[in-house]
């Protein structure tokens, strides 16, 4: 049989100076056996795309790699033996494409850094690597599941009805964080940097918003909140420069869920650790099982995706440019 032939593609690549994305026509290989060709419709940014694209990420990003981990789009092709998917099936991307499940292993197989990534018309990858995307989902909508979404899920495990969960922040991950805790009947409590971002963090469901600008000592004042108690659960993306504070705001018993380093600071006395009787997980955003058991969750609820605004293909430089503005509440997607 004659090898399968390679298909034209139009894709955004990262340059080696920090230099802004730029667009380039490009092939993508034809669905070896297993494998399946993905026509993408929308892709969505995250937190580590930023210094990704802009030549300030802590590993070597090469020069003509295509970034972004999270894409969501319908299989145009499919090689042998593929069993998982059909030709029309909509599909959506899993972060780590080689963890199905059991324990992580390892970050060596990333899009974006050793994997061409999203941000393109069109990739062929395992059909291992995807999958379903909830039928009530827009493919705008299942493009900011695979990372934020999986990281939230991860992160709240554990979490249930009675239980007080402390947020921060508006972004990805914790906006998705206040949607699963609220369906599983946690109360939250989040903190932000403006009375606009809280006002929808209200409207989304976080019963109490502390503005983390007016109450720098927030840890104290979550204390006050619950009576002296403390929360159940941190979901922790400032890290370095705000898990004192955290802590300080954590029942006795309770968990931290690490999962972000936004907020640089200085080390701290791990015997406050002992002190709070704490649990500190770290969060790796998650695997594919957990991927397909959130996709059945949201479906099931009917849940949608908290987008801020939506680009199109062709300004995806401009799409990260907002990104990285912080003014947002939840998602930024491009559509292709
Ligand atoms: N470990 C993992 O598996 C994993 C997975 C995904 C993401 N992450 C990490 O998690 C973090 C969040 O990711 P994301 O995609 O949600 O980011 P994002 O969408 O860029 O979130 C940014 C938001 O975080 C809040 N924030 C920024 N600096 C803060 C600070 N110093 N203290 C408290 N809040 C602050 C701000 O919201 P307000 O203005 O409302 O305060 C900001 O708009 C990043 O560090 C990312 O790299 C880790």
């Amino acid at each position: 049989m004659p090898p399968p032939r390679a298909l034209r593609t139009h894709a955004f690549e990262v340059q080696d100076d920090g230099a802004p994305l730029v667009a380039r026509e490009r092939e993508v290989a034809a669905p070896a056996a297993g494998q399946l060709t993905v026509r993408v419709r929308a892709s969505s940014l995250n937190a580590r795309d930023l210094p990704i694209t802009t030549g300030r990420y802590s590993r070597p990003v090469p020069p003509g790699r295509v970034p972004l981990s999270d894409g969501a789009g319908v299989v145009e092709a499919v090689g042998d033996g593929v069993t998982r998917f059909r030709t029309g099936d909509r599909v959506l991307s899993s972060f780590h494409p080689n963890w199905i499940y059991g324990p992580l292993p390892g970050w060596n197989n990333l899009y974006g850094l050793q994997l061409d990534g999203w941000l393109t018309e069109r990739i062929t990858v395992s059909e291992q690597n995807v999958v379903a995307v909830p039928d009530h989902l827009s493919f705008e909508e299942a493009a900011t599941l695979p990372c934020a979404a999986l990281t939230a899920w991860s992160a709240l495990a554990g979490t249930g009805a009675g239980h007080t969960v402390l947020l921060q922040g508006s972004g990805g991950v914790s906006v998705f964080a206040l949607q699963f805790a609220r369906l599983f009947g946690a109360q939250v409590i989040v903190t932000t940097s403006s009375a606009e971002k809280g006002a929808r963090l209200r409207e989304l469901g976080a019963s109490t918003v502390l503005d983390r600008t007016r109450f720098p000592d927030w840890g104290k004042r979550v204390r006050e909140l619950t009576d002296d108690r403390g929360v159940d659960l941190v979901v922790e993306i400032g890290g370095a420069g705000t898990i004192a504070q955290s802590l300080t705001a954590l029942a006795y018993g309770g968990r931290i869920s690490l999962v972000g380093n936004l907020a640089s600071g200085e080390g701290m006395d791990l015997t406050r650790f002992l002190q709070r009787g704490a649990t500190l997980r770290t969060i790796t955003v998650g695997n594919r099982e957990d991927l397909e058991q959130l996709a059945r969750t949201i479906g099931l609820h009917r849940l949608r995706p908290v987008i801020d605004r939506v680009f199109p293909f062709e300004q995806a430089p401009l799409a990260l440019e907002y990104f990285a503005r912080r003014s947002r509440v939840g998602k930024v997607v491009i559509s292709h």
